[in-house]
């Protein structure tokens, strides 16, 4: 399905954002403020991400993506990403069984080829097993990068069509090549942790997403944290580039 371009038409928009995009940070401040390693932050962010996953399905978010591993993180110590791995290996046995069970369509994004044949088969089951499932998309973002995604996309456009002329180009030329052309763009963005940067999450998506910061650490975020978040997202003005007093009078708007 081709979804509206934020950029060429102005979106609906809902009270209870249709995409939920969140970047997960400070696991491991949280378990540093406790005197414990930091890999325990990260298994209470699996716990975390389960009351999330649960507060937005019942909420009637369609689409949650949570960023869970950058192109960057493997800068990390190597026996805190071999513990992230395992973790993703568990969450993705375990945690696949119960979103099945809730009707939750899992997807994992990113460059995959970078992780072990194991996980890359473990993914792949729990794509296929909940690839029928009409519930929330749950989208994992796995070593993604934005600017990995615009050069994938990139060069798939070109492997497909190599004779493309330049001018031809223009985004429903180019998106539907992203990792993530199934899913609208993110009415809400979210980052937990306290620092306010997109670290190189869905640079071309995030367009214009709401865009909130919290110094909440993610093991703390639950189904309260998330309820702040949507409150403050249905106070925003989505004008996508329109004026306010053309969302007073809609039919005076266009696409900007
Ligand atoms: C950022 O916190 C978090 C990560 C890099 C890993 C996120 C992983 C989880 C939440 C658990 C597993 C989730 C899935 C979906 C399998 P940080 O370590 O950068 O925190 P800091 O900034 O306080 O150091």
């Amino acid at each position: 399905m081709q979804h509206i371009s934020s950029t060429l038409a102005v979106p609906d928009s809902t009270y209870v954002p249709r995409h939920v995009a969140i970047i997960m940070d400070g696991n491991g401040r949280w378990a540093t403020q406790r005197h414990l390693p930091r890999v325990a932050g990260h298994s209470r962010g699996l716990d975390a991400v389960r009351a999330v996953v649960e507060a937005s399905a019942a909420r009637g978010v369609q689409f949650l993506t949570l960023f869970a591993f950058s192109s960057e993180n493997w800068r990390r110590p190597a026996d805190e990403v071999s513990f992230l791995m395992r973790l993703f290996m568990t969450a993705l046995r375990r945690e696949v069984v119960k979103m099945h069970a809730n009707s939750i369509r899992l997807r994992v994004v990113g460059d995959l080829g970078r992780f072990s044949p194991r996980i890359q088969q473990l993914i792949k089951d729990a794509e296929a097993r909940t690839a029928g499932n009409t519930g929330m998309t749950v989208t994992i973002a796995a070593n993604y990068g934005g600017r990995w995604d615009l050069l994938q996309a990139m060069r798939k456009m070109l492997a497909r069509s190599p004779m493309l002329d330049p001018e031809s180009i223009d985004e429903s030329v180019l998106a539907p090549h992203l990792a993530m052309s199934y899913a609208p763009e993110p009415d809400l963005f979210i980052r937990t942790g306290g620092e306010q940067r997109i670290s190189n999450f869905l640079l071309w998506q995030l367009a214009y997403s709401e865009l909130y910061f919290t110094d909440v650490f993610w093991p703390d975020f639950d189904a309260a944290e998330l309820d702040k978040a949507f409150a403050s997202y249905r106070q925003r003005e989505r004008r996508f580039g329109r004026t306010s007093a053309q969302l007073v009078a809609p039919g005076l708007s266009g696409t900007a």
